[in-house]
């Protein structure tokens, strides 16, 4: 019989799946990566970075890393994309005239198989290494990350860099992790509890990007796909994540807060765990030494040095002590979706 985790996740797969084939937008990849420079201006220098579910003609990851190869001082930059045909999303496939009037152009494996582009010289000897110095051959398969041959550049390469498909995320998160690459890439907000990404948040191994995700991107017919719930997940140091929050005392929550749940009545407790309920970050008291239930939008603001994270309720593998994990309850009703954090011992 399937069980709830396996059909909620077959939900979530389906659900996903249409969101296997849209784009990011050129901006949003360039005030995340700024961020990351802004930190350490050597971040990128030196690299390899690959970006595996990335074709050049439509993936503005590729032209945002062809177009800063020098700035950000790449070694290698190695760009992949998944064959038409071996897509979740079907749709009317017309190869580019940047492909089909290359002498290499092949009508059959421009459906069926993957493509690699590689940047590492100045090809075209105009005295800067660009998008146009771009060097592709098809793959040998269809692009997949998880094939060998993919497999052969994620080693190759320092850093993964990109978008994946929605449905396939855990596993390509694990794809990177168990190759313990860096890595800066687009997921859903609710990734954040799924078993296997919500310990490496715990244990400080891999953390949200500076920006909340982008709110549009584009569909393959070019129209704007509003997207209210994305994230960068990363392994690279920024700043933000070193600001602790500032925030008010419980006295002075209960004076001031301008939430109402909380002015002038307090923090309520869980009836199976002794933890108070705090439903908005902003609302964390500073000088609360116990444990507390925040909202999973406290991680965009999760400063390791001022908080540790201690479990989640959303399934008791995410909570080896099983504390948190079998849900939360008030006045017998269930609190969803909570993270518990204690104040960090100095
Ligand atoms: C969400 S889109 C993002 C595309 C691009 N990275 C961007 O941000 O503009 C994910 C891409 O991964 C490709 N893809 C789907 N399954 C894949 C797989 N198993 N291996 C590699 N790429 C895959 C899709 O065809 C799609 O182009």
């Amino acid at each position: 019989m399937e069980n709830t985790e396996s059909k909620n996740r077959n939900l979530n797969k389906a659900k996903n799946a249409k969101f296997d084939e849209f784009y990011t937008q050129y901006f949003d990849i360039e005030q995340e990566v700024n961020a990351y420079l802004d930190f350490d201006k050597d971040t990128f220098r030196g690299k390899t970075i690959l970006l595996p579910c990335d074709d050049p003609e439509w993936s503005n990851f590729t032209k945002y890393f062809a177009q800063s190869f020098e700035r950000l001082g790449l070694k290698k930059l190695i760009s992949t994309s998944y064959a038409p045909e071996s897509k979740n999303v079907k749709f009317d496939y017309e190869p580019t005239l940047f492909e089909t009037s290359d002498p290499q152009f092949d009508s059959d494996k421009t459906k069926t198989n993957g493509k690699i582009f590689t940047l590492t010289r100045d090809k075209n000897q105009n005295g800067r290494i660009d998008i146009y110095d771009l060097e592709w051959e098809y793959l040998q398969g269809d692009g997949d990350f998880r094939s060998e041959e993919i497999i052969k550049l994620r080693d190759e390469a320092d850093m993964i860099i990109t978008n994946p498909p929605f449905s396939l995320f855990r596993e390509f998160l694990a794809w990177i992790v168990e190759a313990e690459k860096q890595f800066l890439i687009i997921g859903s907000m609710n990734a954040i509890t799924y078993k296997e990404v919500f310990p490496l948040l715990k244990n400080n191994e891999m953390w949200l990007g500076v920006h909340s995700g982008a709110k549009e991107y584009i569909k393959s017919d070019g129209e704007i796909q509003k997207m209210g719930n994305t994230a960068w997940f990363t392994n690279l140091d920024h700043g933000r994540r070193h600001k602790p929050l500032i925030l008010m005392t419980m006295a002075d929550n209960i004076r001031y807060s301008k939430h109402k749940e909380i002015r002038g009545i307090g923090y309520k407790k869980y009836d199976n765990y002794d933890a108070i309920e705090v439903p908005y970050t902003i609302a964390i008291p500073d000088d609360y030494e116990g444990v507390m239930g925040v909202p999973i939008s406290f991680l965009d603001k999760y400063c390791p040095e001022q908080f540790e994270i201690l479990g989640s309720n959303r399934g008791v593998d995410q909570d080896p002590n099983g504390v948190y994990g079998r849900g939360s309850l008030i006045n017998g009703k269930e609190v969803f979706k909570r993270i518990f954090i204690k104040k960090k011992q100095q």
